[in-house]
């Protein structure tokens, strides 16, 4: 899950810093995925130069200074999260390869092979300096370069003896202006701009230079000049036309505009993130989808839906178990990636599989999509990242359209992911015949009122911003509620472990009086998510007595109600209202509240809202 990033551009006519600041630029953009160290290298004359450090990347800026202009036409540059080897300088990227360190290479992914290949290296005499399975394929490319004296050459052969995730990207000497890569089940994107060009984990890395990318398929090897990019196929052969298309995020979108973090700009653009999740999608009837199609009778035969998910994306999928069951009357799982794919799941031809991820990578999701199709499945995947790797090996997909989310804690693409949910499952009523056309139409109708509702939320953020900084200190809180109430429980605990460190859990309100009960004490904030009353009569009840419950114990109760529901008012310590909606659209609103409260009391404790520690945000290790 580290980001990568690669320029070739006209050599400068004398000293300038260009290759050097673009590739620290889109590092700037890349560093949600990865901040243990980060490193840049380019060619200098008959030398590579490398400068990296541990940290973040203004350790690198404060190490590059002044003297590092360079008129070298290519740039690589690394953002890590470690896995081999402790985020210290000598683990950092970029990797130096070859008997004369002639070749500087980057890497995101594993390397499983790496120790034999360490052993066959050093023993033919590359002497290693670092704990990284990296260095290993720095080498390997290396050792290719010495037999092929061709850069894009090296790097097919190399590939062809490793095994495992990667995207690699790699200069050396005696090719100067070009900047080779590959991937395998890691990110790769390709940036065209006009007598440069760019590589990237993904677009966000060069999204202020050009909207033209091609994207990189599988096992493909790509080798990019300032002149244009030649791709090739693990084979050899041509690739003649790669997959062009233009990127629809604004630079703008990218960055903060005002606000203290990524997570706070992110969180106050949920009403239009949501609008955009819905624009256009169930017309005349049909859900139109980004990529692909599944067929309508396979649709109506399904038994079964399975979604496959990991964080968040999970806790969206938890959200559309309810509508979906109580729309389609299909049994709906929802199931960890990480657990599905090692569970001997029980699928066929007959179920379908859902998989949601924000960015399209998490190798988790990845390797469940594979499995489902492998077993016969038809795979619908909802994500933001158009591009990325598994909506391209899904069957159809769905894009999010909530714009890039660069804050690690996933806020926008939650509410997006749980829209796009409501359309499937509406969608999938209607190809069923489960829901009369009205009714559908009724339920849409109510869905497109959801904008303007999170806004209403938005306006009133301030009393939760007020709160959160009341309980800076807080060393414990729980959250609960029942039916859809229940996963937004579990997200707002993990918003607060996320970003502000504190224990939190998410009950179901009923498990309480089972075990967790004993946790409250005196003084323990407990969040309550309260159905609407004008839902089913019982479930409200329910939720006013777990307030009641723990409130006798002497917690100290901070629920979540929807406008003119007064039945809480007796037992909240503090009342946060969200306006009236169906039950099963309230996840849309009533988690806002949460995002609000975490990343106000993160912000308060003075943590790194955008930047949490040992996290990331695409996570693209199993
Ligand atoms: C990581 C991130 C989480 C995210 C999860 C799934 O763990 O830290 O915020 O929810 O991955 O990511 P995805 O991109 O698949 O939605």
């Amino acid at each position: 899950m580290c980001g990568i990033v690669g320029y070739a551009g006209p050599a400068p006519s004398s000293p300038s810093s260009r290759p050097v600041d673009v590739a620290l630029q889109g590092l700037a953009r890349l560093e949600y995925r990865g901040y243990d160290s980060a490193g840049v290298a380019v060619i200098d004359g008959e030398q590579v130069q490398v400068t990296k450090r541990a940290g973040k990347l203004q350790n690198l800026r404060d190490a590059l200074g002044e003297d590092t202009a360079t008129s070298s036409p290519v740039a690589i540059g690394h953002t890590r999260w470690a896995t081999h080897g402790g985020p210290i300088d000598g683990n950092a990227h970029p990797h130096l390869g070859g008997r004369r360190d002639e070749l500087a290479l980057v890497h995101n992914g594993i390397i499983e092979n790496f120790a034999s290949l360490r052993a066959e290296l050093e023993e033919q005499g590359y002497t290693f300096r670092s704990e990284t399975d990296t260095e290993a394929a720095a080498h390997l490319v290396a050792r290719e370069m010495e037999q092929t004296g061709d850069l894009t050459e090296a790097m097919r052969r190399a590939v062809g003896h490793l095994e495992g995730a990667f995207t690699l990207l790699a200069v050396h000497i005696d090719a100067p202006g070009t900047v080779v890569a590959a991937r395998r089940n890691s990110p790769l994107v390709v940036g065209l701009g006009q007598g440069e060009n760019f590589l990237g984990s993904d677009v966000a890395a060069f999204v202020d230079e050009t909207k033209e990318a091609l994207e990189i398929d599988q096992d493909q090897i790509v080798a990019v000049t300032a002149e244009g990019v030649r791709v090739i196929e693990a084979d050899g052969t041509e690739v003649t036309e790669p997959k062009r298309y233009t990127i629809e995020w604004d630079a703008a979108s990218a960055q903060k505009g005002g606000y203290a973090s990524f997570m706070a700009k992110e969180i106050h653009e949920q009403s239009s993130a949501v609008a955009d999740t819905l624009l256009g999608r169930l017309e005349g009837g049909r859900l139109v989808l980004d990529e692909g199609e599944i067929d309508e009778s396979l649709l109506r035969s399904v038994d079964k839906i399975v979604v496959v998910a990991c964080g968040t994306a999970a806790n969206a999928g938890n959200v559309a178990k309810y509508a979906i069951e109580h729309w389609c009357r299909i049994p709906t799982e929802v199931e960890l990636a990480h657990e599905f794919r090692y569970r001997d799941p029980v699928i066929s031809e007959k179920t379908l599989v859902v998989a949601i991820s924000q960015s399209g990578e998490t190798m988790d999701t990845l390797m469940a999509v594979r499995h489902a199709k492998e077993q016969g499945a038809k795979v619908v995947a909802l994500c933001n990242t158009r591009g990325s790797t598994i909506p391209r090996e899904s069957d159809a997909a769905l894009y999010l359209h909530v714009g890039p989310e660069i804050a690690v804690a996933s806020t926008k693409a939650y509410l997006g992911q749980i829209a796009a949910c409501y359309l499937l499952g509406l969608y999938l009523a209607q190809v069923r015949g489960n829901l009369f056309p009205d009714e559908i139409a009724a339920l849409l109708e109510d869905l497109e009122q959801i904008p303007q509702h999170i806004q209403t939320v938005l306006d009133g953020s301030e009393q939760v911003e007020q709160l959160a900084r009341e309980m800076k200190d807080a060393t414990s809180v729980l959250f609960l509620g029942r039916h859809v109430g229940y996963p937004t429980a579990m997200e707002g605990a993990l918003k607060l472990k996320e970003i502000a460190y504190i224990h939190a859990e998410g009950f179901a309100a009923g498990e309480l009086k089972h075990g967790p009960i004993a946790l409250v004490e005196e003084g323990q904030p407990v969040f309550v998510i309260v159905p609407s009353p004008r839902g089913r009569d019982s479930l409200h009840a329910k939720v006013v007595s777990n307030i009641q419950e723990v409130r006798a114990r002497g917690a100290k109760t901070l629920v979540i109600a929807e406008d003119g529901d007064d039945a809480v008012l007796p037992y909240a310590d503090e009342v946060i209202r969200v306006p009236q909606t169906r039950t099963l659209f309230a996840p849309l609103l009533t988690i806002i509240p949460l995002q609000i409260f975490s990343c106000e009391l993160a912000t308060a404790k003075g943590l790194d809202v955008d930047q949490p520690r040992n996290l990331a945000k695409s996570v693209t290790v199993e």
